[in-house]
């Protein structure tokens, strides 16, 4: 059975975090959830990575949100997937809309990080969606399978990625999809992921749907036969609120 996996992501939220209290609450109920086979964590900036990881990393999932697909060089500003693995840190976002929109990242250099977080053991959250006027336009679908197609081309085991739909539409701007619409693409990027690598594999990738999750409107996602988890911004910033959503799910 594939697991749950519910993972906030704070974004340039939280500036100079306690983090004592928020890690406090969500390795307790961090606890509680594996026992459910459903696992939880947080994708934090870059800076609080190392004292996040350290205290944290053994009881929830710490994700960083975005690394360079270089492990060493003259990139200012940056991070690798070296680095990320110097502070054992497993998991990391790749491909988050509001990367694609703001720092021009593409299909193309996706695929590039995936291909270094994989050789690093780390686990990519690879982001997909299309934008409004592609949903409106009805190009959802085409845009979706090109994103994955060119996003996970030559990568040879792809079980242990994870995808997470998130329409662009519905991000930070409180219209969730529709459970129905959410698993017509999640279904549909498992049918794509099938085609591109077999069932045996596709039936591993641990779908997430994104986007104005929030405790009213999380437990409809998860039931859906081919979501196994959310990626939640704004609710996953105030601690009680992100708690009150997990508990949704156990
Ligand atoms: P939101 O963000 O929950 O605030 O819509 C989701 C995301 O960007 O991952």
């Amino acid at each position: 059975m594939r697991e749950k996996l519910i993972i906030g992501n704070w974004k340039m939220n939280i500036p100079n975090v306690d983090v004592t209290e928020y890690g406090n609450k969500l390795q307790s109920i961090s606890t509680i959830a594996k026992k459910n086979n459903v696992n939880v964590g947080i994708a934090v900036p870059s800076v609080f990575l190392d004292k996040i990881g350290k205290a944290f990393a053994d009881y929830f999932i710490v994700a960083a949100q975005n690394i360079h697909f270089e492990n060493k060089g003259a990139f200012t500003g940056e991070i690798s997937p070296e680095m990320l693995e110097s502070l054992n840190i497993k998991y990391s976002i790749v491909g988050h809309s509001e990367r694609r929109t703001y720092f021009g990242e593409t299909n193309e250099t996706c695929n590039k990080k995936i291909s270094a977080l994989i050789a690093k053991q780390i686990r990519p959250i690879y982001c997909v969606g299309e934008t409004l006027q592609q949903y409106e336009n009805n190009l959802s679908k085409e845009v979706v399978k090109a994103q994955l197609t060119e996003g996970l081309k030559c990568i040879k085991n792809i079980s242990g990625i994870v995808v997470a739909y998130e329409p662009v539409w519905s991000i930070g701007t409180g219209r969730s999809a529709s459970a129905q619409i959410a698993q017509e693409m999640c279904q549909f990027i498992r049918s794509t992921i099938t085609e591109l690598y077999g069932n045996e594999q596709s039936e591993k990738v641990v779908i997430q749907y994104g986007g104005s999750v929030k405790k009213e409107n999380v437990k409809q996602y998860i039931e859906c036969p081919d979501i196994d988890g959310v990626l939640v911004g704004g609710a996953s910033l105030d601690i009680e609120e992100f708690v009150s959503l997990i508990k949704e799910v156990i």
